[in-house]
């Protein structure tokens, strides 16, 4: 199969090789890593209407999304209107993403387990509430931010601050016009993620990613500085609850609202006292939640995700081995702020069978592999074990060096502690 691949991280690096391995795959625009292994096109993901051009003149039969922007503006419903096959969302469907009011009232309606919440457009209203809110609050834009719209305030002064950034001085465009104040929730955190055809899901292995900068789960949020897969912390029986408490009932929410969902369902779950409750519906996979679970898929990620674009899943399943795996993230000195790119990268780019370096800010300046993000590699670990993963990732980042770079020493301790590691 033709397929083309959309994006440039991490996230879509982990797509290509895993569809590479039985499929001709182009990526638009790719990375340095991407491009060992694919043909990168050089086509903004931002550009809907150049990609379809593309994907129609090439003939590709199918095409991967792998960020959320281009789906929250429509590639899909572009691509359907030319008759091209895509995986991912529609852009109705992707609000479940790009619009968190939307999607907690939809998990309001249909009794799915969330954080209890108050949805706001108006300042003055919003301000009058968190007054009398316990604290710590969570402030969320209810707009797509790039990951930072979601804020724990743990000070009546901060929260009000927050609330006046989004909703007054426009830090988040209008992404911050409409805010979610919810309640906290207290627990351990774990990424579910399923593909769905419209009508039925099928859940990926369970992982757990890392979102703090520092050890021990310091510092600034990130986009992710880590992950493994699958997370013991969700066991069998707490997976089959999500499938039944989140994931059907959210299917049958779409559905009554007219909306054929085919494409990925990520639950960011909380796992709190009082049962698994949802944080977020993010409406693309996890980064980098699939650099650390598609190692470990056997089957053909291809003949899954055409089967959920025509809305044909029927009873075909994801095989997984028994392997598991963990990313670590390299990131650039001065990052998630700002951070110097265009720095050259030595060691070994490419792996090695129980190791993937997946390039996430990566790209070729004459012929050299140089920095070009603020995530630039991860380099995920496989192995029999958790602990054998977690060593095969760290032993394979020493010999990986660039000016500036640093990592997460204690990536997949939580799952270690539980494994009694
Ligand atoms: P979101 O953008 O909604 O995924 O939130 C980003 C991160 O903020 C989550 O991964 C959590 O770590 C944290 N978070 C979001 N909502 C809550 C909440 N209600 N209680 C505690 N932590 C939260
Ligand atoms: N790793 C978190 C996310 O992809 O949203």
């Amino acid at each position: 199969m033709k397929i083309l691949v959309v994006g440039k991280g991490g996230r879509e690096h982990a797509l290509v090789w895993k569809l590479s391995q039985l499929h001709k795959v182009f990526c638009a625009p790719g990375n340095a890593g991407i491009g060992r292994i694919a043909e990168c096109v050089d086509i903004n993901p931002a550009d809907i209407a150049g990609l379809a051009g593309y994907a129609a003149q090439e003939r590709i039969e199918l095409t991967v999304v792998g960020p959320e922007a281009p789906l929250v503006a429509g590639i899909a419903d572009e691509f359907q209107g030319r008759g091209l096959l895509l995986f991912g969302p529609s852009a109705r469907a992707a609000r479940l993403e790009g619009d968190k009011s939307f999607a907690k009232r939809l998990m309001q309606e249909q009794g799915i387990p969330t954080a209890r919440f108050e949805l706001f457009d108006n300042h003055d209203k919003a301000k009058d509430y968190l007054s009398t809110h316990e604290l710590p609050v969570v402030i969320k834009a209810s707009g797509l931010a790039a990951g930072k719209g979601a804020v724990i305030a743990q000070e009546r002064d901060e929260a009000e601050a927050v609330l006046e950034q989004m909703m007054v001085e426009g830090r988040f465009g209008e992404a911050g016009n409409s805010v979610v104040i919810e309640e906290f929730l207290a627990g351990e955190e774990a990424s579910v993620i399923g593909l769905c055809d419209g009508t039925r899901v099928e859940m990926l292995v369970s992982s757990q990613d890392h979102k703090p900068l520092l050890d021990g789960d310091k510092g600034p949020n990130t986009g992710g500085m880590g992950a493994y897969a699958p997370a013991p912390v969700v066991t069998s029986e707490l997976e089959s609850r999500i499938e039944e408490a989140v994931f059907q009932p959210l299917l049958a929410g779409l559905r009554k609202a007219g909306i054929d969902y085919r494409g990925v369902i990520y639950a960011g779950m909380m796992l709190t006292e009082d049962g698994p409750k949802v944080l977020e519906f993010n409406c693309r996979f996890g980064d980098p939640e699939t650099q650390a679970v598609l190692p470990l898929l056997e089957s053909d990620l291809a003949e899954l995700l055409l089967a959920c674009a025509q809305g044909d899943l029927a009873d075909r399943q994801a095989r997984w081995s028994n392997n598991w795996a963990m990313c670590v993230v390299a990131a650039s000195g001065g990052y998630p702020d700002s951070y110097k790119k265009g720095i050259p990268i030595s060691g070994d780019l490419v792996g090695t069978d129980d190791v993937v370096v997946f390039h996430a800010g990566t790209r070729l300046e004459e012929e050299k592999v140089v920095t070009s993000g603020g995530r630039v590699l991860g380099v995920t670990g496989i192995g029999k074990g958790l602990r054998q993963a977690q060593g095969k990732a760290y032993k394979a980042l020493e010999g990986i060096r660039f000016e500036g770079m640093f990592f997460r020493r204690d990536i997949g301790l939580r799952g270690l502690e539980r494994l009694g590691l």
